[in-house]
């Protein structure tokens, strides 16, 4: 009987044990950074976003800045809006900019066709749009008309917003009181071009990306990014097509996904319509996997970036609002799943580097509802804020072994989370439990990063839909956190159900130390291959054609011209302890390593491009390797550095070395 009972107990305390969730924080190898655009916005001419949400006009009561409301600004100032997309959506491919520029009183209507065949009065046109974007802080993001515009419009909206030059265009902006460009980098060409936008097949539309793109001129140092129309969801012989015919003519290809409801509005459900969300909007990963296979296919270097920027939950309106308004609540349900996304988007940011919610101001998953002269934050809004910590911070790699969130004989992962190591040295670890009935115990365990102190905050509710509203505006609101415990370089987390929790945890991040060496020489030895690849191979397991010193990361003088390739090994010595960020610039395809981690990551053929990485290193000789490949036409090669007291520059002969075997 004995025996049984200590059996029992140790199956009891395994099941327990297996029942722990497991997150491993990994600061071993950080190798991207998380784009602050991943947390940008939507903003579109479409019931009350624009008119009453952002612009109220310069005689209204409501207190504004020539026009655009101050409460808006001041709330989205505080979550740092990075990029924000307009004017739409499919509104966007029916806009003519023409119509939204000059006095406000000579500007001709149209009728907003999608939306509900209201009345535009183009009041909010091209410089308030840009006015706003500088008030909130956020890099402009315009989607350009394709559906129903020409390519002259297109070109000169571009010439109109970009160039300082003389012309027709900018003399037309100068009258209009602007003396100089605004240098607008992200354009995007056309929106859905699959639907709204002109329902075009993906051969048609590749040909007009080629065709608009090439107008869409770069004026002075600003380089435009050209964002082309990617899949609506699933669609991935879309992505394969564009990728194919278009890809080396774009930066960026989007990415459009909304979990829809059942039809009522956004606070009306029970935990089947929780689960149901939760489920379509995990989905996102899946969708993010298959994407960025078929672009590693064409564009193996990651150059295109993948821009989610139509994302969130679409619900039924509040009753009584204009149907076609898309006027939502936001619930506890939209901020787990907005947090459950973000957590996705980090976790791939290699590809992932421009996402945008929909949309800013009173449509769909909006960060900020308003009424007349009032304003409500919504819990998505409250993820965001607690989210801002993670742009443009090194991506951490996480792994979670997660319990299961099981309703209807269903199951999910009740836990996701994504981890970052920002400018400051701090970790910040985002979790999110999805199960609204039950807690979770999460034990996160730190590698390469000796913790000394955590903090957090959390964002939870005993409701499903738990809301803000104009009459009780802060049910929903972040907290400071403290259920958790720190021990032997561990933190055990007590998530209540429905939760998502950002710690912030103080240490020291462990860096590989630096390599001692006998008797380094300067140069790096470099190995030279021929062969005709179209991305890098593996030089490891090829025999090189001819080998040497060099001074510098350039390309051998005695060369074929084509079809070659070229390593070069050895080690950079670093002055300091601090981030340190090296660029490739080659045509064609490169990849920089230090410490046997890849930091820049260039591949593929394409002609003279920069990408970067950003890397911890302490003072003192680290390795470094660098592959570069001709396949032909034009062929460059640099390797440059920037770092505490080092401005960018080429990586000069004397921080490189070898030792002579
Ligand atoms: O965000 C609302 C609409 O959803 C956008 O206008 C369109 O691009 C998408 O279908």
């Amino acid at each position: 009987m004995k025996k049984i009972i200590v059996l029992f107990f140790f199956v009891a305390s395994i099941l327990v044990l297996a029942q722990t969730n497991e997150v491993t924080v990994d600061a071993a190898h950080l190798q991207y950074k998380i784009n602050k655009n991943i947390y940008g916005q939507f903003s579109e001419h479409l019931g009350h976003c624009i008119y009453g949400g952002i612009w109220v006009g310069t005689h209204s009561p409501i207190p504004n800045i020539d026009g655009i409301r101050k409460d808006v600004v001041e709330a989205l100032r505080e979550i740092k809006v990075p990029v924000l997309r307009w004017p739409g959506g499919c509104f966007a491919d029916e806009y003519h900019w023409m119509n939204g520029i000059g006095p406000r009183d000579k500007r001709p209507s149209m009728i907003n066709t999608n939306w509900g065949g209201v009345t535009e009065n183009n009041h909010f046109g091209t410089s308030e749009f840009l006015d706003f974007c500088k008030l909130i802080g956020a890099e402009p993001y315009f989607s350009g008309n394709v559906g129903s515009g020409t390519v002259k419009e297109l070109s000169e909206w571009v010439e109109y917003v970009n160039s300082d030059n003389v012309s027709p265009m900018t003399e037309l902006r100068k009258k209009y009181g602007r003396s100089h460009s605004w240098g607008v980098k992200y354009w995007g060409i056309g929106n859905e071009a699959w639907g709204c936008g002109g329902n075009m097949t993906p051969e048609y539309y590749s040909d007009l990306v080629r065709r608009y793109g090439t107008f869409m001129k770069n004026y002075g140092k600003n380089r435009i990014f050209k964002i082309a129309v990617g899949p609506g969801g699933s669609d991935y012989n879309w992505t394969d097509v564009l990728m194919k015919e278009a890809g080396r003519y774009i930066n960026g290809l989007s990415l459009h996904y909304y979990s829809f409801g059942d039809g009522k509005p956004a606070a009306d459900f029970t935990e089947k319509g929780w689960f149901d969300i939760m489920k379509k909007s995990l989905m996102m990963e899946t969708l993010i996997d298959k994407n960025e296979k078929i672009m590693d296919k064409y564009d193996p270097g990651k150059r295109v970036a993948l821009c989610v920027d139509e994302w969130g939950n679409w619900f039924g309106v509040e009753p009584g609002t204009n149907p076609a308004f898309l006027f939502q609540q936001n619930t506890m349900r939209d901020a787990i799943t907005a947090a459950a996304n973000l957590n996705i988007f980090n976790n791939h940011c290699d590809r992932v580097r421009l996402a945008a919610i929909a949309q800013m101001v009173n449509v769909l998953q909006a960060m900020i509802l308003t009424k007349g002269d009032k304003i409500v934050l919504t819990p998505t809004y409250y993820v965001f804020d607690l989210y801002k910590v993670n742009q443009d911070a090194m991506l951490v790699p996480t792994k979670v072994k997660s319990a299961g969130y099981t309703f209807e004989g269903q199951s999910l992962p009740a836990i996701n989370c994504s981890a970052s190591l920002d400018s400051t040295g701090k970790m910040h670890i985002s979790l999110c439990n999805i199960d609204p009935d039950k807690g979770e115990k999460v034990s996160c365990d730190l590698v390469k990063f000796k913790a000394d102190g955590v903090s957090g905050k959390i964002l939870t509710s005993s409701k499903m839909n738990a809301d803000n509203t104009f009459e009780n505006p802060n049910v929903v609101m972040p907290e400071s956190f403290s259920d958790f415990k720190l021990a032997d370089n561990k933190i055990e987390v007590n998530m209540p159900p429905m939760s998502v929790i950002v710690l912030t945890v103080t240490g020291r991040h462990q860096l590989p130390p630096p390599i001692e060496l006998k008797n380094p020489k300067s140069g790096l030895q470099y190995k030279y291959y021929e062969g005709q690849w179209r991305s890098l191979p593996n030089f490891n397991l090829l025999t090189s054609k001819a080998e040497g010193v060099i001074d510098q990361i350039k390309i051998p003088e005695k060369n074929s011209g084509e079809n070659f390739g070229v390593q070069y090994e050895g080690y950079i010595k670093i002055p300091e302890n601090g981030n340190y960020t090296f660029y490739t610039n080659s045509d064609d395809g490169s990849s920089l390593y230090i410490d046997d981690q890849m930091i820049v990551s260039n591949d593929g053929e394409h002609a003279s491009q920069e990408r970067s990485g950003t890397i911890e290193l302490t003072a003192g000789f680290h390795k470094i390797k660098v592959w570069f490949f001709q396949g032909g036409g034009g062929m460059s090669l640099d390797a440059s550095l920037e770092g505490p007291g080092l401005p960018k520059r080429s990586i000069p002969a004397d921080m490189l070395f070898y030792e002579p075997k």
